[in-house]
């Protein structure tokens, strides 16, 4: 028995903030963003809450399906609807199911491979046949729109995933990976802390784009020696979508050529815990990935966390 991602789904938020609408909020320009990022754009939500979000890729991503016929819901975000219930209780009221375990986790942008391995593992042990792993972000709420060093770098969206059990294997193997000490770096302070309200994003950009590059790197080759797969098999890597040019150097030093690295980030910003499975639903709608191919996901992100896991999709 194998468990294997059998259909994607992603949801956009409509309103798109440019660059050169950035450029009207703070002391930035389209040059550098691009420059130093890639991003031309990215997708705000105005009425959409998170739960909506996930909601709205997870409907798509069932299609024709059931969602009575959902065991599990996971959804890993950073921006919840609230503190409780969880997303995940939320989304499952929004598909009128009344069958599934569901609980969100946190990871910040690893949260979708943890989301796939907790999955993973709970329908390999504890009966579930069929699960949603959602990651879905509302980041332009927790963003400071007057800090030009990180309200240039996010977005909102949604991207989710059926799982089912399967007679081919469809996940192969994953390595994840967790160093709290790096924590300050990059941090959203919530009720629990001594900060005081309304809590932002705080980030040292150039200190996390180093540890980025070199775990995502590391966590990548650990999970290609695991399964036995080399670099030139895989059809696709589908990095975290947080910056071109964390992307290009992760892909430079796997030897990864331009033509098997996915990028969204021009068009979507950092979406977080999102930015994964509406990539890989874009590479799948696009014809970028075909049955039987072989992909990388590898993400990295506040904590520090950061995971990997190669797919057959
Ligand atoms: N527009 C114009 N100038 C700017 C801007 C801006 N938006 N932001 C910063 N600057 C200035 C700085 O003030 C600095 O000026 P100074 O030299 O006069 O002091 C200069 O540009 C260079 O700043 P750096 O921070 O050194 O620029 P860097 O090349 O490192 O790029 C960036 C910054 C894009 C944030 C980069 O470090 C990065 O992408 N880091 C990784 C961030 C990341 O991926 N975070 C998310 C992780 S995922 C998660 O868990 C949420």
């Amino acid at each position: 028995m194998g468990i294997k991602i059998v259909s994607t789904g992603s949801f956009l938020p409509n309103k798109v903030l440019t660059n050169f609408d950035l450029e009207k909020m703070v002391d930035t320009s389209d040059e550098w963003i691009t420059t130093r990022t890639g991003i031309k754009e990215r997708r705000i939500s105005e009425e959409e809450t998170t739960s909506d979000l996930a909601a709205k890729a997870a409907l798509r991503a069932l299609s024709e399906k059931n969602p009575e016929d959902v065991d599990l819901i996971v959804v890993a975000t950073a921006t919840p609807d609230a503190f409780f219930p969880s997303t995940a209780c939320k989304v499952q009221s929004k598909l009128a199911n009344k069958n599934a375990i569901a609980f969100d986790i946190s990871a910040a942008c690893t949260g979708f491979i943890y989301g796939l391995y907790i999955a993973d593992s709970i329908m390999r042990t504890k009966g579930i046949d069929r699960a949603l792993v959602i990651g879905a972000e509302r980041f332009s709420k927790i963003v400071n729109w007057k800090d030009r060093t990180t309200c240039i770098l996010f977005g909102d969206g949604a991207g989710a995933t059926l799982l089912e059990k399967s007679n081919e294997e469809g996940i192969l193997g994953f390595d994840l990976g967790a160093d709290g000490a790096y924590g300050d770096l990059l941090n959203v302070p919530s009720v629990g802390s001594n900060e005081e309200f309304p809590f932002y994003i705080k980030m040292k950009g150039n200190e996390v784009f180093k540890v980025a590059v070199r775990t995502m790197v590391e966590s990548s080759l650990r999970v290609l020696e695991r399964t036995g797969i080399s670099p030139n098999e895989i059809k696709l890597l589908i990095p975290h979508q947080a910056n071109v040019r964390i992307i290009k150097a992760v892909a430079e030093r796997l030897k990864v050529p331009n033509d098997r690295i996915f990028i969204n980030v021009n068009k979507y910003g950092n979406t977080s815990a999102a930015s994964i499975p509406i990539a890989l639903d874009e590479a799948i709608k696009t014809g970028k990935l075909k049955k039987g191919d072989l992909v990388l996901l590898v993400a990295f992100g506040g904590g520090f966390t950061w995971g990997s896991c190669v797919l057959k999709v």
